[in-house]
């Protein structure tokens, strides 16, 4: 497969680059146009610079499975530009549920004095956050959420003032050290391979006060999950309760609880840990 990719690959950006002279010269002599026609020549407006990248992530999406490591499959794919929009649109209105049932009676001991949520998409969870929050900071993968995030909060909301991250999918970089004394996520890091994982577990330890608290809602599939997520039950990842524990001690984190987390047919966990004083 990986020889077939290497021998079609220059191929066929010289058919694309030849497509493309070959409608900018029917364009010149004022050939008739076909609407197939004015779609195709709209795309081969967009420079060579543009059209590579966005041929590479559409080989690596049809193709990945089958020569990329699991990790750069799995960023590559959440990495789609509005994966996603539906989906918000969707879950919105199960939030109350999952709130009283999932979330709240694990974190109601939390402090809350400076929440940081990853991965908060439209800002369902938030919106629950906010009510509880002193400070909050949303640091999300893809800049389309943060800006429905921003649109829907603003920079204070309720007194509450908002940080807003567009971060590389694996650290948390532009965040202090231990300045956060709650991390949460739900319904998002059920997706990240367990490599993505492990990275953010030692990025929350750096930032966590000691005495903080973290609620990880995450997937238990394991070595049963493909590496292509798509082809997982509701898309999880490669991530058990055993590794998640393990990580955390490495850490120097220390689990607190494991919970079931009841997910249309399937159980995720939601793992409870804190840094120690
Ligand atoms: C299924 S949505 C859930 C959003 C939100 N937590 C909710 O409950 O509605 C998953 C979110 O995770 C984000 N995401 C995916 N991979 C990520 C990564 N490696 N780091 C941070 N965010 C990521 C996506 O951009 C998306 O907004």
């Amino acid at each position: 497969m990986l020889t077939v990719l290497y021998q079609a690959w220059p191929i066929f950006i010289q058919a694309r680059v030849r497509a493309g002279i070959q409608r900018t010269r029917r364009a010149r002599i004022g050939s008739p146009r076909t609407m197939m026609d004015r779609s195709m020549s709209a795309s081969s407006s967009k420079p060579l610079s543009r059209v590579i990248p966005d041929i590479a992530r559409r080989l690596a999406l049809r193709f990945g499975h089958h020569f990329m490591p699991a990790r750069a499959l799995n960023m590559n794919f959440l990495a789609r530009e509005n994966l996603w929009n539906d989906y918000y649109e969707m879950a919105e209105s199960g939030i109350d549920v999952q709130w009283d049932r999932d979330v709240w009676p694990a974190i109601q001991d939390f402090n809350f004095t400076s929440v940081l949520e990853l991965a908060p998409g439209a800002g369902r969870n938030t919106q629950k956050l906010l009510k509880i929050a002193k400070r909050m900071c949303l640091v999300e993968y893809k800049k389309y959420a943060l800006e429905i995030c921003e649109k829907r909060f603003g920079d204070v909301y309720n007194g509450v003032p908002i940080t807003y991250i567009v971060n590389n999918g694996r650290d948390l970089r532009s965040v202090h050290n231990h300045s956060i004394t709650t991390i949460y996520c739900y319904d998002s890091a059920v997706h990240f391979d367990r490599s993505v994982l492990e990275d953010y577990i030692h990025e929350f330890s750096r930032v966590m006060t000691p005495g903080a608290n973290g609620f990880v809602h995450h997937s238990t599939l394991g070595d049963k999950a493909n590496p292509d997520i798509r082809r997982n039950p509701h898309w999880r990842s490669n991530m058990t309760k055993q590794l998640f524990v393990q990580y955390c001690k490495d850490a120097k984190l220390t689990v607190l609880k494991q919970i079931d987390i009841p997910w249309y047919g399937i159980v995720d966990c939601a793992t409870v840990f804190t840094k120690p004083i």
